[in-house]
C-alpha cells in the first residue's frame, strides 16, 4: 500500500515498520498543530480588545494545569522514543546469516562486489526475502549510500568501513543515491537496485564468465604480497590470523580491541597502530601497494580463516582465555 504518491515504495521488511512509525509520527505532529492552531486561533478572537473579556496575565501559576498537559505529552513522546529506539537498534544489529556484499564509493560511481567476485557498477542485483550484509568504504571522500525504497542510507567513508543491512521484500527496480554532496557529478552518482527472484538471482549471480571469489582473490593477494611467510607456519613471525575475525586481540599497552574489517584494514596499511601483544613492530605498511578493492578482498579471505588446531597453539593467551569462556 502506498498511502502518498510522493512516499516511496516500501520495499524492505525495515521500510514497512519504519513508515508505521513515520505515519504515527505525523499523526501525533498534526494533531499536536491542530489544536495548537484551534486554542490559538479561539483565544484570539475571544478574548480581543474591544470585547471587554481582555484579562491582563496575573503571574499565577496553575500547577494542575501543567501537569494535565505535559503527562499526556510525556507519555506519547516516550512512545515515540521507545518505537524509534527499537527500530534504531534492529538495523544497527547485523543477522549472522546475511550474504556479505562489499560496496566501494568514489567520486562518482559505486562499485560493488559479490562473495563469489561477481563485479557491478552502479548496480546492485539483490535476492528477494534475503538479509543483505553490505561493508562499505570510499576511496576518496565522503558519500552516503541511500535507497529510498528500503528506508535506508549510511554514510560512506574513505579510511573505514561501515556497514548496512536490509531484507528486500519486493522484487523490482529501486533507485539508489548518493546522499552526501561528493563534488560536481554527486548529483550524477546514481544507480540501481534490482530485486529478483530467488533463482534468476542465482543464475544471475553464477553468470557465464569465469569468476574468482572474493576470498580466493584475497588468497592470492595474500600470497603475492607474502603476507603467509610471517602470518603462516610454524615459526612464524606474525600473529597466525586464523580465527583473528570477530575475536578479540591483546595488544601490546594491555588493551583489547575487537578485530573487526576496520581493524584489518588499519593493521595492513599500519600495522604499527595497534601490536598484537608479544610482537614486534616488523610488517611494513602496505599503504599504496593495495587499492581498495584489494583491502576488501584481503578482508572477506581473512574472514573467512577459522581457527584451526594447530593455529590455536599459536594464538595469544588472552585468546586461550577467551576461547575457553566460550
Ligand atoms: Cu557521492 Cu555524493
Amino acid at each position: 500500500m502506498n498511502p502518498a504518491p510522493f512516499i516511496p515504495e516500501a520495499a524492505s521488511t525495515f521500510a514497512v515498520q519504519y513508515d508505521y512509525l513515520f505515519w504515527f509520527f505525523m499523526l501525533v505532529a498534526g494533531a499536536a498543530g491542530v489544536v495548537t492552531f484551534a486554542v490559538g486561533a479561539y483565544f484570539v478572537v475571544r478574548y480581543r480588545r474591544g470585547t471587554g473579556r481582555y484579562v491582563k496575565p496575573n503571574g499565577h501559576d496553575h500547577t494542575w494545569i501543567e501537569v494535565a498537559w505535559s503527562m499526556p505529552v510525556l507519555f506519547v513522546v516516550a512512545i515515540l522514543f521507545v518505537w524509534g529506539a527499537r527500530l534504531y537498534v534492529d538495523a544497527y544489529t547485523y543477522p549472522e546469516d546475511a550474504t556479505e556484499i562489499f560496496v566501494t564509493g568514489k567520486q562518482w560511481m559505486w562499485k560493488v562486489q559479490h562473495p563469489n567476485g561477481k563485479r557491478e557498477i552502479n548496480e546492485l542485483h539483490l535476492p528477494v526475502d534475503t538479509p543483505i550484509k553490505l561493508t562499505m568504504t570510499s576511496e576518496d571522500v565522503i558519500h552516503s549510500f541511500y535507497i529510498p525504497a528500503f528506508r535506508t542510507k549510511r554514510d560512506v567513508l574513505p579510511g573505514r568501513y561501515t556497514q548496512l543491512w536490509f531484507e528486500p521484500t519486493k522484487e523490482g527496480e529501486y533507485h539508489l543515491f548518493c546522499a552526501e554532496y561528493c563534488g560536481t557529478e554527486h548529483s550524477r552518482m546514481v544507480g540501481k537496485i534490482y530485486v529478483m527472484r530467488q533463482d534468476d538471482y542465482q543464475e544471475w549471480i553464477a553468470g557465464s564468465e569465469v569468476i574468482v571469489s572474493m576470498k580466493d582473490k584475497g588468497r592470492e593477494l595474500f600470497e603475492k604480497n607474502a603476507c603467509n611467510s610471517c602470518h603462516e607456519g610454524e615459526a612464524a613471525a606474525a600473529p597466525s590470523l586464523a580465527g583473528t575475525f570477530g575475536s578479540p586481540r591483546t595488544l601490546a599497552d594491555g588493551q583489547t580491541v575487537y578485530a573487526d574489517e576496520t581493524y584489518i584494514r588499519e593493521s595492513i596499511l599500519t600495522p604499527n597502530a595497534k601490536l598484537v601483544r608479544g610482537f614486534g613492530a616488523v610488517m611494513p605498511t602496505y599503504k599504496g601497494q593495495i587499492d581498495e578493492d584489494g583491502l576488501n578482498q584481503l578482508v572477506a579471505y581473512i574472514k573467512s580463516l577459522k581457527a584451526d588446531r594447530k593455529d590455536q597453539a599459536m594464538l595469544t593467551e588472552a585468546d586461550r582465555r577467551q576461547e575457553e569462556n566460550r
